[in-house]
């Protein structure tokens, strides 16, 4: 049977309820995690529970439970589902209080962890996708369950058809709303570097580690909009989406309109990566 983990309990997500006085309810007042889980093995187990810590860190919180804990649990969620691909939930909140804005009245943390199937990217023909104000706040390298503005962000994309939104604050790229980017350019394979207005994305991260090891010619540079429309390619990236080519652009076409020579290359890398962490 599908569980859910509880603040130490495992039970079916029918079973599972937080208190309404619940700071992640009330404040938006936590962090969270998704991983991606791979023929049952956690993949980037560390690099997930490391940004976790990050993330509770900057809202001065303290990670609740050890790497071997963690590990527990998403071992006992992943056991209860039957499909071997699937994605972890986690959620870390204050906990209960009255309602007030002051955070040392909390003292017992809300910890939330479900997982999920997840089918294999059905994006690889490419997606659309418009480009936005980053209308998020200063701090987007934390990873607070405070979703709002990018929430709002997909759904103006969707409005327009496209499938994501790529946000341009102070005239520079930052990501996508809920993903990284990565543009070609000029024979150059460019990111954003990381700021406090990025996620520290750990398919970014990875795929760095990849573009670097193959030789493939990657920069970490500030990405300003005319680069972004004159890119002859544009991808994605996130832990359930994996490596996504953008093929159109606020209605015009990216490079030739369908997904490029250099993800096509660069996915068969990231994919052979992961087939041999994962079996
Ligand atoms: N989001 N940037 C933002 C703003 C994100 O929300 C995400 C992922 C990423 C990619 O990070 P990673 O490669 O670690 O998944 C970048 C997840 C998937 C979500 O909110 O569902």
């Amino acid at each position: 049977m599908s569980l859910v983990y509880l603040n130490g309990e495992y039970k079916p997500i029918e079973e599972a309820s937080v208190n309404v006085l619940d700071r992640g309810f009330i404040f938006g007042d936590g962090v969270y995690e998704v991983i991606p889980i791979f023929n049952r093995k956690v993949f980037r187990f560390s690099e997930h529970i490391i940004r976790l810590e990050n993330s509770l860190k900057a809202i001065y919180m303290k990670n609740p439970l050890k790497e071997n804990e963690w590990d527990e649990i998403f071992n006992k969620l992943i056991d209860s589902l039957e499909e071997s691909n699937q994605s972890i939930y986690l959620q870390i909140t204050r906990g209960v209080s009255k309602r007030d804005h002051d955070i040392t009245i909390a003292n017992e943390p809300t910890i939330f962890v479900m997982s999920r199937p997840m089918s294999t990217s059905t994006l690889f023909s490419g997606i659309k996708a418009i480009t936005h104000e980053d209308i998020r706040w200063k701090y987007c390298d934390i990873k607070a369950i405070t979703l709002l503005p990018s929430i709002l962000l997909r759904y103006k994309a969707k409005e327009d058809g496209a499938k994501e939104a790529i946000l341009i604050r102070n005239e520079y790229v930052t990501e996508g709303a809920a993903s990284n980017i990565f543009v070609c350019h000029d024979g150059k394979i460019l990111t954003p570097p990381k700021t406090r207005h990025v996620l520290s994305g750990i398919t970014r991260d990875l795929l760095i580690e990849i573009l670097l090891s193959n030789n493939l010619p990657l920069t970490e540079s500030l990405i300003n909009e005319n680069t972004l429309r004159g890119a002859n390619e544009i991808w994605v990236t996130s832990s359930t989406w994996e490596i996504v080519p953008v093929v159109e652009l606020d209605g015009k076409s990216v490079g030739r309109g369908e997904p490029g020579p250099i993800w096509q290359k660069v996915n068969q890398l990231y994919q052979q990566f992961k087939d041999n962490y994962c079996n």
